[in-house]
């Protein structure tokens, strides 16, 4: 494994710093942030690595609520690949969301739907979202669904999908949503992993003013999958839909026969709460699967120090639920605090490139998280569409998905965040189930481009690639792993553990490999660059690049693909494919545009290649393997430096490539 080979050595250049904004310190204007200094950061997070018992015993009881209190804080090993926290600890993860919220208060907002039409916003309630969920939760258990069953979840952006994850961890059904803008397919291949009994979906999305077939989707996915007894849909437009009698139900006519309480169920701490289905370096996606009360932590901690909440906070992080970001930092992190989430429909363009900030301007938001894709697109639309709206509720706004590049964090702290703002640029996986390295609002001067510091609780370090050996010390690049067991990390791939462990435990024996290249410079600070293995990175949606290749070869037309990650200004890296046709078959016109629908068939809209080539062949070692590097270098405009060539079978066909990407 290599590092990076796109990355550049910072660790020796003189970044801009930017102190805690002094806003956030004045309790006059600002409540006092939870950590406030550089020296308390230092002190808890010493505690945190040093003492987890300790930290995380405390925080699990003050942030959290047990129906059992555990005993152990935490058990297990990286080498062992067996861990566990909280371990005789009882907790239902729906009732640390809701029940004890809506119990103590329930006239207090819990979403915020701000739908695709601006004028479209509907407010739930505590109180209101435990009769929907328990309701649910009844729905759910007449039809079967039993503790340890996985429920499918392919929705849009609506309240009735929350309502749907909190019904599920209620009666103890981990759930896998899947992100509604995967393709028949892809969904197909999910629910069919994981066994999945029901599919919760709605009969159509609204998204940038255009209806999406969801169910549609569904039933084409179904086509082939015995596990699915039920589809409950949800009426969101009410257009006409296929139906298949005896499997189909509508959520509403269900619901109106449920009993409007539902007891939750008794988990352990190390049940199951979710699976989530995220692309690795090789082979079919993997159902990454987090456990109850270690992963609820996480959110909930994350929540409280990176984004500061403090109570009467409108929390706004503008990920899909399909993603993890949507699962922690719009569903569990704020409702386990007991705070007022936005849930957004539609798109930051629609109607127009001002509608983050009308919607920041309309509900007051404190806490606005969103991607540097996003950043980037609207920076590149002018900065009319920004001014002029008042912004002066927030106080903390981040950043997720990618490295964000210091133009883009500078216009997102100085037009968003007025200067007055903490910017956070929060680095975690899927896998970590919560933020990992992250400023503290009140506590860390930032760099633009570096995600600063480690949480609470992680214990990072850079190892070099080809060694495993740490690197001391700092000015130094590497890969990036972890030390130590942290509560919410993922504890196995769905019905896969030897993956699991080949995938993050064991490259580096005794660590948790991110993936990922980063430098640590001479001040500390992390930059994390991107991954060094064969994931790409697309506007903050994590492909495979042999996935890609799988749905590219898929076509009868073709060969062999060969895949990579190009650079690109507005979404990070884009997908450039590289396809040798099979023998005796023609170039006909309009094939790569044959091939590109064949990927968006496959995969889902997201993955559509940006460039696809048509080759003669690729260049490969005499072993006939694919230097997917000596590609990577051409599309990337770094043919002058290509390397050592020499191992190529045929050298030749360099200028050949070169030409076919640059003309
Ligand atoms: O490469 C890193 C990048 O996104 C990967 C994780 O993707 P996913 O599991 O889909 O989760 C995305 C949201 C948490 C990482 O391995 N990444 C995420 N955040 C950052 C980042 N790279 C640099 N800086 C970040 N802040």
């Amino acid at each position: 494994m290599s590092a990076n080979p796109d990355q550049v050595d910072t660790t020796s250049r003189v970044d801009p710093i930017h102190p805690v904004p002094s806003r956030l310190l004045d309790p006059a204007q600002c409540p006092t942030p939870y950590v406030s200094s550089f020296d308390q950061y230092k002190t808890m997070w010493k505690e945190s690595v040093e003492q987890p018992e300790k930290f995380f015993g405390n925080l699990a009881n003050e942030l959290l609520t047990w129906s059992k209190p555990f005993e152990t804080v935490r058990h297990g090993s990286f080498q062992e690949g067996d861990v566990a926290w909280f371990l005789e600890g009882e907790l239902n993860a729906c009732y640390n969301c809701v029940d004890r919220h809506a119990l103590k208060n329930p006239n207090k907002v819990a979403i915020i739907h701000e739908g695709d039409e601006p004028d479209y916003v509907k407010k739930i309630t505590y109180g209101e979202l435990l009769q929907e969920v328990s309701k649910l939760a009844n729905v759910l258990k007449a039809r079967g669904v039993k503790k340890g069953d996985n429920v499918a979840i392919y929705m849009p952006m609506i309240p009735e999908a929350i309502v749907s994850l909190l019904a599920c961890a209620r009666i103890g059904a981990p759930h896998s949503v899947i992100f509604a803008g995967f393709s028949a397919e892809s969904l197909r291949d999910r629910v069919v992993d994981a066994s999945a009994k029901i599919v919760i979906t709605a009969d159509e999305g609204r998204r940038g003013g255009k209806n999406i077939a969801t169910k549609r989707i569904v039933d084409d996915a179904l086509k082939a999958c015995d596990s699915v007894s039920n589809v409950l849909v949800y009426q969101r437009t009410g257009s006409e839909i296929p139906w298949t009698e005896g499997r189909d139900l509508w959520w509403h006519e269900e619901m109106a026969k449920a009993r409007s309480y539902c007891a939750p169920e008794r988990m352990n701490s190390e049940d199951p709460l979710f699976l989530l289905y995220t692309s690795g370096s090789t082979g079919t996606p993997k159902g990454v699967l987090h456990t109850t009360g270690g992963y609820l932590l996480g959110a909930a901690a994350t929540v409280k120090y990176i984004f500061d909440y403090q109570e009467n906070d409108i929390f706004a992080c503008m990920a899909d639920i399909g993603w993890v970001t949507g699962h922690s930092y719009i569903v569990y992190g704020p409702l386990t605090l007991g705070a007022t989430t936005v849930l957004f429909e539609s798109t930051p363009t629609y109607p127009t490139p001002a509608r983050f900030w009308e919607l920041i301007a309309k509900h007051k938001i404190t806490q606005f998280y969103t991607a540097p894709t996003a950043i980037r697109a609207l920076r590149r639309l002018g900065d009319q569409w920004v001014e002029g709206h008042d912004l002066s509720s927030l106080r903390v706004i981040g950043s997720v998905g990618e490295p964000i590049n210091p133009e883009a964090w500078d216009w997102y702290n100085e037009k968003v965040g007025k200067g007055r703002c903490a910017v956070v640029d929060t680095y975690w996986q899927t896998e970590t189930g919560s933020i990992i390295i992250t400023p503290l609002p009140g506590a860390i001067a930032t760099k633009p481009g570096s995600a600063t510091f480690p949480f609470f609780g992680i214990d990072p370090v850079l190892l070099d690639p080809a060694s495993g050996k740490e690197l001391e010390g700092n000015g130094v690049t590497g890969v990036l792993a972890v030390r130590q067991p942290w509560p919410s990390m993922a504890r196995t791939v769905y019905n896969n553990h030897s993956r699991f462990l080949d995938t993050y435990l064991k490259p580096y024996p005794g660590y948790y490999f991110t993936g990922d290249g980063a430098s640590r410079d001479i001040d500390g600070y992390y930059w994390v660059r991107g991954r060094v293995d064969d994931v790409i990175n697309v506007s903050g949606h994590r492909l495979s690049t042999s996935e890609i290749e799988s749905a590219l070869v898929l076509h009868h037309s073709v060969a062999e693909a060969a895949v990579i990650g190009g650079h690109d200004d507005l979404t990070g890296q884009c997908i450039h494919a590289f396809v040798t046709l099979k023998p005796n078959v023609e170039e006909a016109e309009g094939l790569e545009k044959e091939l590109s629908l064949q990927v968006r068939k496959i995969i889902g809209p997201f993955a559509t290649p940006k460039r696809i080539y048509l080759v003669s062949d690729h260049p490969k070692t005499r072993s006939g393997k694919i230097m997917r590097r000596i590609l990577r270098k051409i599309v990337n405009a770094e043919h002058h430096e290509l390397g050592d060539t020499s191992t190529l079978a045929d050298p030749s066909i360099i200028p050949s490539l070169i030409t076919k990407v640059h003309g």
